[in-house]
């Protein structure tokens, strides 16, 4: 992060559950770091009460991560304005990382070919440091290199023919993972869903990238696009595997649409939790090979915590050390 000078600091609020058994030795980390996942806050509901509460009580920690559709512009321009606006208590003070959704794609048919022209002028993210050639998709460190963030595109090419594929690929060869002892992917169309909203939107990407993801032993994926919250068991093509990412759909940030509340019945095996209200997640890395998903309802208090689970690094993991 050549940008943005800041401390990792451990967030003195986490609570670990009763049941949390340690499958494996904690290990000294520091400095450790917290990450906020936040579905982002949309234009139309700067004044409702669901952006009210992630705005007042998200200021100590140390990263804002967001998978797509940001200001619900839609091509009027003015609410790109309002939006930054509204987050720049945040996002001015900490990294505001971000990677692309349908919502900014703003292409206008006979006029404008070029997609995402606004967010690519707005929120120019570190591509080149990741020597990625597009802005649509890029990684980044933190913790002194112990964890590693895959931003990918959902809207850009992504077979393995295209830019984005090699670069993935080329990315995922550069890591030590002697230091690198985590990696995340953020994406805007989720792969698993469970939810009857946008199903298979996600699926030519999972088809094209998941053997890639998993082969690498990405912990977890997280995606946004649905508008309600799921978290899937660790998986990898469709089925429960140790070995695989979990998969966590962020999507409830807000949005003018409203929530997406029907669900596939009965529920699938792989989907562990799943509700439609808008709230946002928290990751707190604690250490190398622990770190802790959590996600609050808007509606309640931050300290409220309706579903969270520890996740075990998979390089941590004998059974996962080596590439199946
Ligand atoms: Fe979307």
């Amino acid at each position: 992060m050549k940008n943005f000078a800041f401390i990792l600091k451990k967030n003195k609020n986490s609570k670990q559950p009763s049941t949390f058994i340690p499958l494996y030795p904690l290990e000294p980390f520091n400095p450790a770091t917290s990450a906020l996942l936040i579905n982002p806050p949309k234009y139309d509901i700067i004044i409702s009460k669901h952006i009210a509460l992630p705005i007042d009580h998200h200021s100590d920690y140390d990263i804002l991560l967001l998978p797509g559709d940001l200001s619900y512009a839609d091509l009027n321009q003015p609410s790109w304005d309002s939006y930054a606006r509204l987050v720049e208590p945040l996002a001015s003070s900490r990294p505001w990382m971000v990677t692309e959704g349908n919502h900014e794609i703003e292409t206008i048919p006979l006029i404008e070919s070029t997609p995402f022209k606004p967010y690519n002028t707005r929120y120019h993210m570190p591509y080149e440091e990741s020597a990625s050639p597009s802005n649509l998709f890029y990684s980044f460190d933190t913790a002194d290199s112990a964890v590693h963030v895959l931003m990918l595109g959902s809207y850009t090419d992504f077979d393995a023919s295209s830019d984005q594929f090699k670069w993935l690929q080329a990315d995922l060869t550069k890591l030590d993972r002697s230091k690198t002892k985590w990696l995340f992917a953020l994406i805007h169309a989720p792969w698993y869903n469970s939810n009857k909203a946008h199903q298979g939107d996600g699926e030519d990407m999972r088809k094209a990238m998941e053997e890639t993801l998993y082969a690498a032993r990405v912990d977890a994926v997280f995606a946004g696009h649905v508008h309600a919250y799921e978290r899937f068991a660790s998986v990898y093509n469709s089925k429960k595997d140790q070995c695989g990412p979990l998969h966590i759909t962020i999507g409830d940030g807000g949005n003018r649409e409203g929530l997406a509340n029907k669900y596939i019945d009965p529920q699938p095996s792989i989907s562990l939790f799943r509700e439609a209200s808008f709230g946002h997640g928290q990751l707190q890395v604690a250490n190398g090979t622990h770190a802790l998903w959590s996600w609050h309802r808007n509606d309640d208090d931050e300290a409220v915590v309706v579903d969270s689970v520890w996740i075990i690094s998979l390089l941590s993991n004998p059974a996962c050390q080596k590439k199946n």
